[in-house]
């Protein structure tokens, strides 16, 4: 008799010893988890379906709410359908490396059929080419760069399989050197903003969503040429609010294990508001950041705010 396959949660159960704070190498200049750069040839080889979906993010600008509108869009608003298993298996992340038995992105990938939804956090210079040759549809989510920050700080004290965050005021300069996985946020947010009309890139902005996320939702069903109902519209604005999000287990990650990730350290759902990071910089701090802010974003113009 086949065995059944491991879920998702019964392999990270399994492998949960083993994951530590792993460190970075950098591919082409962008520091990414080890077991990730171990494979990057596998990973920049993939090839998707010209069906497939791109949700890609600098981590924290709010990667999960977004896979869960989409989620919620694809299969008109049906709670339980997107409760079939939680948002890492629903919508695999691309390039992710774990010690098996955790399968990886790639091998998720290959078990789903197109049309795929896949998250990235690939700076858009990495993005494996297929997607490009293949005109996949992107949808980018940026947040200002403070709060932006202030999550991925609170997300490295508690992911035992980021590198230790180490002091706040060590952790912005190297969040300003773009040290942390997955690189610099300047560059990311700019790279996908410069590329958003050759791309079809739909490019969002997290506060948006925060401020109207009835008028983000209707603009992510455009964009991916779907029609739903207005009730099934509010009902999606529903589900994906921050209170509502924060207590689905198939979407706030609570079925890892506390020993990869220790949500009474933080949350992964924290606090979901724009603004939190004046509770975190000082004013000498703030400033700092400003002035590297403006000679960093000196080249752009993209219309990040930092409230609502
Ligand atoms: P905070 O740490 O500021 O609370 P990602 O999914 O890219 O890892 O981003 C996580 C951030 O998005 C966290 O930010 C999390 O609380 C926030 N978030 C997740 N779901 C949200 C929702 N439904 N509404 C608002 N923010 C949400």
């Amino acid at each position: 008799m086949e065995e059944e396959p491991l879920s998702y949660e019964e392999a990270i159960n399994l492998a949960a010893n083993e994951m530590c704070r792993f460190p970075l190498i950098e591919v082409q200049g962008v520091p990414l988890m080890n077991m990730i750069a171990e494979k990057w040839s596998l990973i920049s080889a993939f090839k998707p379906d010209p069906t497939d979906l791109l949700v890609s993010t600098y981590p924290k600008a709010g990667t999960t709410w977004t896979q869960e509108i989409v989620d919620l869009l694809m299969h008109n608003g049906d709670a339980d359908a997107c409760k079939r298993a939680p948002t890492v298996e629903r919508i695999p992340f691309l390039e992710i490396q774990a010690p098996p038995p955790i399968p990886s992105g790639l091998e998720l990938l290959k078990s789903m059929k197109p049309p795929r939804v896949i998250k990235t956090h690939l700076p858009i210079q990495l993005v494996p080419q297929g997607f490009w040759e293949n005109k996949c549809k992107v949808i980018y989510v940026a947040r200002n760069a403070k709060d932006n920050l202030v999550s991925y700080y609170h997300f490295d004290r508690m992911n035992k399989t980021q590198p230790e965050p180490g002091p706040w005021d060590e952790y912005i300069q190297k969040f300003m050197r773009g040290k942390l996985a997955w690189g610099s946020w300047y560059d990311h947010v700019k790279g996908y903003w410069r590329a958003r009309e050759k791309r079809n890139i739909l490019y969002l902005f997290y506060e948006d969503m925060k401020e109207n996320p009835r008028r983000e939702v209707e603009r992510i069903m455009r964009y991916l040429d779907l029609s739903v109902t207005e009730d099934v519209i509010d009902k999606i604005v529903q589900l994906t609010s921050f209170k509502v999000m924060k207590e689905n287990p198939m979407a706030n990650y609570t079925f890892i294990p506390k020993i990869v990730f220790d949500h009474t350290i933080s949350a992964f759902m924290r606090k979901g508001e724009v603004g939190d990071w004046i509770n975190h910089f000082t004013p000498t701090q703030s400033q700092m950041f400003d002035e590297d802010y403006a000679r960093q974003m000196a080249d752009v113009d993209i219309p990040f705010r930092t409230s609502i």
